[in-house]
């Protein structure tokens, strides 16, 4: 049975690269990770005093139950001023809290940030990984994936007009199925 990862995107627009690109993921990862795509666009912001008073907003509620299910997390994200943007800041502390009751605790995870930009957001995907410190998420290592120049390499339909870039793309979701493999809880 394969692995099931869910995936968060840090782009809410319609015609995102970020969305896009996670269906070439799809296509190119092994058959031993399943992707799914979870939603964290209707996320009210974090505020304590919802888990401090017992009484989260139902979307937190839901994406909390969802999120056990599955067993590594996936992070495709643009840059917004040289940072990680606000919808996974915001979902990373949602299922941070309660205190001692973390969704990411122990679980593997990958960062892969586009830009249209040549440094292919760099700066977002170290932003992330500092707070997989934190939650206790192994985050993949190696390959690095910032993935720059994102419009000259996608069509209008999301898919990755050359070769090279396909293969690298693939490279990077056969080393992250092995490194779910590895890391993932017992
Ligand atoms: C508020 C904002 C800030 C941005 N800051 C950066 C940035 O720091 N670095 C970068 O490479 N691109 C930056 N961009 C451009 C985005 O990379 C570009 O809009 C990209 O297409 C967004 O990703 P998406 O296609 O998945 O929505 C920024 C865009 C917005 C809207």
């Amino acid at each position: 049975m394969s692995i099931k990862i869910g995936v968060l995107i840090g782009s809410l627009r319609k015609e995102s690269f970020s969305k896009k690109l996670l269906k070439t993921l799809k296509e190119v990862a092994p058959g031993s990770i399943d992707l799914e795509n979870v939603e964290i666009g209707n996320l009210p912001l974090y505020n304590q005093d919802y888990d401090d008073e017992g009484n989260p907003p139902s979307e937190y509620t839901e994406f909390r139950k969802n999120m056990k299910k599955y067993e590594g997390f996936l992070f495709i994200t643009p840059e917004y001023n040289r940072t990680m943007p606000a919808v996974i800041k915001n979902a990373l502390d949602v299922g941070s809290r309660p205190y001692g009751e973390s969704i990411w605790d122990g679980k593997p995870g990958a960062v892969i940030s586009v830009s249209p930009g040549a440094l292919g957001g760099f700066g977002a995907n170290h932003q992330i990984r500092q707070a997989l410190v934190f939650l206790n998420v192994p985050a993949m290592q190696q390959p690095e994936a910032y993935i720059g120049d994102i419009a000259d390499y996608m069509d209008e339909s999301g898919n990755i007009k050359n070769e090279s870039t396909l293969e690298y793309l693939k490279s990077i979701m056969e080393s992250f199925a092995e490194w779910v493999k590895i890391n993932k809880k017992a």
